[in-house]
This record gives structure tokens, C-alpha cells and sequence, in this order.
């Protein structure tokens, strides 16, 4: 039996430990609970046993130090997206054998740089392929194919299919070995990533399989990188990843395909983001203002779409809470920010039990594009960072800005 999401998260210990921090630290706050992302961890990989594996965290997600130092701690890898990113991954102490660069549309700069770092390059793009092996004959190169089977839980994630600009088509392998051939470059990898939020197990391993396929024309393989998009229950009652189904389509089926692949020691790459972290957060805010409309009721909170950008993005659900009193009767708002768009809101026409001005909500499952997606749009801090350890304690990751130092940012002073 499913519980809703944040039941699990949200006991009255962790209720009373939220108000607390959201009295000594105020709002609005990120909450990250470790405990949570080590046990998401676990529990993939107890589903992958048996598989030679190697898990990449997918930082985009969200790059906190703790979290950071968790996957790093956990021996997962790092799949970084961009120059400061991958900087960050090594200056954290992932080693540069443990880092994975995905940047999509490289630069020449982005390229050496990354080259340079000793890290394996991921390259979607049959130009930068051929100039990566101009400029470094002889090396060890991963490939980003576009299968042409995409999924996701809004049009926006959907990173596969004939509309993404991401990865080679598959139908230009021939291009792939031809380069390869006159450039001395082996294809260490082949990788794909085809969305993100998927709860079919069925299309993940519909993708999966025609990489595999793929994968039978490459000789020198030492990985198959199948990307991350597990996603996660936001609404209550929703079911999460059916895990029963996960290990039947495609564990199985993964370790039939190593068992007959020529190659001995071919591993594979998963590489999630939301699934390790989202359900580890709760972005806490307060309700400044309670307002009656002519035809709905308002409860104005101090943060918003520049804090959690995901329902303005992607019409996305966030399960609210009312931390400070969560018996009283349900009513029903919509839950905005203070944010100068009509598109600033975390919930619209949801019953929350009854807001009062000074309340503290908590967001959930806010651990994964929330914090990694801030902006300061309207010249706004972004909120404050906190994790709560396996042991329970808290430590502050970071403060929000004062209002000095966001006018001297935006006076260029820093
Ligand atoms: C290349 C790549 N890998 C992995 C991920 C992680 O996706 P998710 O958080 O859905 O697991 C992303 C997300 O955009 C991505 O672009």
C-alpha cells in the first residue's frame, strides 16, 4: 500500500522539527532530509543487484554539498552538465574517473576544458564528435544516441524523439563508426536519457532496448549508460515506479543481455536525479496574507516561482501542507507567491487545512528542480538551505541574501 507523498516523509517529529528550524532559521527555507536520499539510493540499488553497475547522480537535481557528499560517500558517480559543474563535482572530491560530462551543444572551450579534467566526454552531436577526435585521435569518447523513443511527465522533459535536439539519431551509426574509424576514437559508451518523471517501466525499457540493439555494432564497449527519469509519486494516492515490474522489464532483461554480450566485463550506467532527491525535500514558507476574491481565496506565501518554478513550468503538482496547524478543517486556495507574474503559484483550487496569516506551509517532494532551478527574479533572495543528517541534526548549507547584498549584486559590486 502506497502512502501519499510526504506521509512517509512528515511524522509529528518531523512536523514539530520543521516549525522549529522555520522558527530559528525563518523562510523561505529548503529542507533536505538525508536519511531520505540514502534510502532511495539503497533502494535501487537493491533492485540492480547482480548487474555489473555503476550509478551516476544526475546533480542537476540538485547540487547541495551534503547531497553531494552523500552520493559521493554512497561511491555513486556524478553525470555534470556544464564547465561549473563538473568543476564543483571535483572540488566536492569525486574523483575525475567518477565524473561523467554530458554537456549538450559543447563548446571548443567546454570540450578541452573537460578533456583536460581527465573526465569521459558524452558528445550528442555528430560535430563535436568529429572534433573531438581531431583534436584527440586515440581517446575514449561516449556517445548520446537519440533512440527516437522519448517520455516525461511534461512536453518540456521529453529528451528523445524526432522533436529533442538531444543525442544522435540512431539512424546515424554508420556516421558514428565512420568518424570513429577516422579519428582512432573508441566508443567507450553509448548513452541515452529520454525524459524525465516516467512511471512506465514499460516505455523506460522500449527505450533501453533499442540502445541495446544499438550497442551490437559497437565493439569496444566498456558501458551502456541508460540514463536516469524514474519518477516519483507527487500526488497522494499516486503509485510510485512499480518496482515488481521494474526488476521483471527490465533487471531481467539487462542481466539476459550482459550474459550474452561478447564483451566480459560491459557494465551498466543508470543515472537518476529525482528519484534520489525529490522526496527529500519540503520548501517551507510562510503566509504573509489571507485574501477572499470575488471567487476563490488567496493564501499569500514569502516565496514562490523564482524558489519552486516547477507548477509555473510544468503545471506541476506539489502536495502543501499547513505545518503549523494540520487538524483544522480544509479549505479550499490557491497557494501563490509573491512573485510578480500570475503564473507565481504552488497549488491552485486545493483543499489544505485551514491557512491563517503567520502559518508555515511545507512544499513537498521539493528535493529535486527546486533549489537547482531558483532564480532571483524581482531582486529575492533565494531561500535559505538546510539538511537534517541520518542522525537527525541540522546543518545550515546556506543563509538567504540580505538585502544589501542583493543590491550590491545587481549594483555589479559582486
Ligand atoms: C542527461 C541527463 N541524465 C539524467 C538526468 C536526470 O533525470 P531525472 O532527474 O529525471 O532522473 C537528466 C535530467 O534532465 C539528464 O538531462
Amino acid at each position: 500500500m502506497k502512502l501519499p507523498p510526504g506521509m512517509t516523509l512528515l511524522s509529528p517529529d518531523d512536523r514539530s522539527l520543521l516549525l522549529d528550524i522555520a522558527d530559528a532559521h525563518g523562510t523561505p527555507t529548503y529542507v533536505y532530509f538525508g536519511r531520505t536520499v540514502e534510502e532511495r539510493i539503497r533502494q535501487l540499488r537493491s533492485h540492480l543487484d547482480g548487474l555489473p553497475l555503476r550509478l551516476l547522480y544526475a546533480m542537476k537535481a540538485n547540487h547541495a554539498v551534503p547531497m553531494m557528499r552523500t552520493m559521493l560517500e554512497q561511491g555513486l558517480g556524478i553525470d555534470a552538465v556544464s564547465p561549473a559543474e563538473l568543476a564543483y563535482a571535483l572540488a566536492v572530491g569525486f574523483p575525475a574517473d567518477r565524473v561523467f560530462f554530458s554537456a549538450n551543444n559543447m563548446t571548443d572551450e567546454e570540450m578541452h576544458y573537460a578533456h583536460g579534467k581527465g573526465v569521459l566526454l558524452n558528445i550528442g552531436e555528430l560535430s563535436r564528435l568529429e572534433a573531438f577526435g581531431k583534436a584527440y585521435p586515440g581517446s575514449e569518447v561516449c556517445v548520446r544516441l537519440n533512440g527516437q523513443v522519448g517520455a516525461g511527465h511534461h512536453e518540456h522533459v521529453i529528451t528523445a524523439g524526432e522533436k529533442s535536439k538531444f543525442g544522435i539519431p540512431v539512424e546515424q551509426i554508420e556516421t558514428i563508426h565512420a568518424l570513429a574509424r577516422q579519428h582512432d576514437l573508441r566508443i567507450a559508451g553509448l548513452h541515452q536519457h529520454i525524459g524525465s518523471g516516467i512511471m512506465s517501466t514499460e516505455t523506460l525499457w522500449k527505450a533501453i532496448s533499442v540502445i541495446l540493439d544499438a550497442s551490437r555494432s559497437f565493439d569496444q564497449l566498456r558501458f551502456i549508460n541508460v540514463g536516469g527519469g524514474l519518477g516519483i509519486p507527487y500526488r497522494p494516492g499516486e503509485q510510485p515506479l512499480d518496482m515488481t515490474s521494474f526488476d521483471r522489464l527490465i533487471v531481467a532483461p539487462l542481466k539476459a543481455f550482459i550474459a550474452s554480450h561478447p564483451s566480459s566485463n560491459l557494465q551498466i550506467w543508470f543515472e537518476p536525479g529525482r528519484f534520489f532527491t525529490a522526496e527529500s525535500g519540503v520548501l517551507l514558507a510562510r503566509v504573509n496574507t489571507v485574501k477572499e476574491g470575488t471567487h476563490r481565496t488567496f493564501a499569500g506565501t514569502d516565496s514562490g516561482m523564482n524558489h519552486l518554478v516547477r507548477p509555473a513550468m510544468y503545471g506541476a503538482y506539489h502536495h502543501v501542507v499547513n505545518l503549523t496547524r494540520p487538524d483544522g478543517p480544509e479549505r479550499v486556495y490557491d497557494v501563490v507567491g509573491n512573485i510578480c507574474e500570475s503564473s507565481d503559484f504552488f497549488a491552485k483550487d486545493r483543499a489544505v487545512a485551514e491557512l491563517r496569516e503567520g502559518d508555515i506551509i511545507g512544499v513537498l517532494d521539493a528535493g529535486a528542480y527546486g533549489m537547482s532551478m531558483t532564480t532571483r527574479y524581482n531582486m529575492r533572495s533565494e531561500p535559505a538551505e538546510i539538511w537534517i543528517t541520518q542522525e537527525g541534526s541540522t546543518q545550515i548549507i546556506r543563509d538567504r541574501l540580505t538585502l544589501d547584498q542583493l543590491v550590491e549584486f545587481a549594483l555589479g559590486a559582486r
